[in-house]
């Protein structure tokens, strides 16, 4: 699709990444044509749509050929009206909004392209994950045009089966905030350890910052980088041999992640049984 028409509903956090990176691909020159519904657009946001030339908060609408959803999904009922007027039998729905299955968003917007995606907070600053399933009736330029829609948030991954989006949803979804955990735990160690507490705190953060930066900017492996800190017999070692013992991390993660998946199957159901 050479300009592809884009309705965006919800400007917010996950909106205004994905807008931004938008705005970023037309002054490059990509072709897009924007339309914006947000309640409460950052100034600063506004200003730049305007300056692009897109259309904002329009009291009616044409039918374009993407829909991105981004509001909260306990906001998907309210918005759904206003959304409609934006689809027509070719326009593909993007969904970000998390634990809204595919089922209910064609359901309530009475359409069956629809590309469900799962973003995560990194993607704020376009250092996210983003995984996306697409309904069976999706073609295969209606993936491509979602997969090109969400790289501003980062890398995005295909996934063939919507019930792994439960799984999805407990590791990238959710991983964020194991990951501040760990620096939360790293400097709560440290400070165990004799550290004064700010000091403690700005040494796991940068820890756990410069070492998600490496693993980005080498490509290397996770357990190669490892490797590459630990020496036999050395102090690393030492650590990880607690780390990496039966009872360690390892089921640790593993009990962690498979309670997240199961509540997002909890609460997929209880969403589905409220519409
Ligand atoms: N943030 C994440 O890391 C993350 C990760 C995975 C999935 N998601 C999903 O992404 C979606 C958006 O999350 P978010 O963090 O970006 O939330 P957010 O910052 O609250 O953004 C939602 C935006 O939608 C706006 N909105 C509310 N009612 C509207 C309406 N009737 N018409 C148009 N816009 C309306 C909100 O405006 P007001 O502020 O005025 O209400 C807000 O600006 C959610 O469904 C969430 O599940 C987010």
């Amino acid at each position: 699709m050479e300009e592809p028409a884009v309705a965006l509903v919800g400007a917010g956090q996950m909106g205004g990444a994905l807008v931004r990176g938008w705005l970023a691909a037309i002054r490059r020159g990509g072709g897009l044509t924007l339309t914006v519904v947000e309640p409460n657009f950052d100034p600063a946001l506004q200003r730049e749509l305007e300056a692009a030339g897109a259309l904002l908060n329009p009291a009616g609408g044409e039918v374009a050929d993407v829909v991105v959803l981004a509001v909260k999904p306990q906001a998907f009922a309210e918005i759904a009206a206003g959304a409609k007027r934006f689809i027509g039998p070719q326009t593909l729905v993007l969904s970000v909004m998390a634990g809204v299955t595919i089922a209910s968003i064609s359901r309530t917007l009475e359409t069956d392209r629809v590309v469900r995606a799962m973003p995560n907070t990194p993607g704020q600053i376009g250092h996210g994950v983003t995984a996306f399933v697409a309904a069976a009736a999706c073609t295969g330029p209606d993936r491509d045009l979602a997969a090109q829609l969400l790289e501003p948030l980062g890398v995005v991954e295909s996934i063939p089966n919507e019930r792994l989006m439960d799984v999805v949803t407990a590791v990238s979804g959710s991983g964020p905030a194991y990951v501040f955990l760990l620096a939360e735990f790293l400097a709560a160690a440290a400070e165990a350890e004799g550290l004064d507490r700010d000091i403690a705190a700005r040494l796991a953060r940068q820890t756990v910052a410069g070492a998600g930066a490496l693993m980005l900017e080498t490509g290397e492996s996770a357990s190669n980088l490892r490797k590459q800190v630990t020496s036999p017999g050395g102090t690393t070692q030492a650590a990880l041999d607690v780390l990496q013992a039966a009872d360690g991390l390892g089921p640790v993660m593993r009990r962690a992640v498979s309670a997240a998946a199961q509540r997002s199957r909890e609460l997929g159901r209880d969403a589905e049984s409220q519409t």
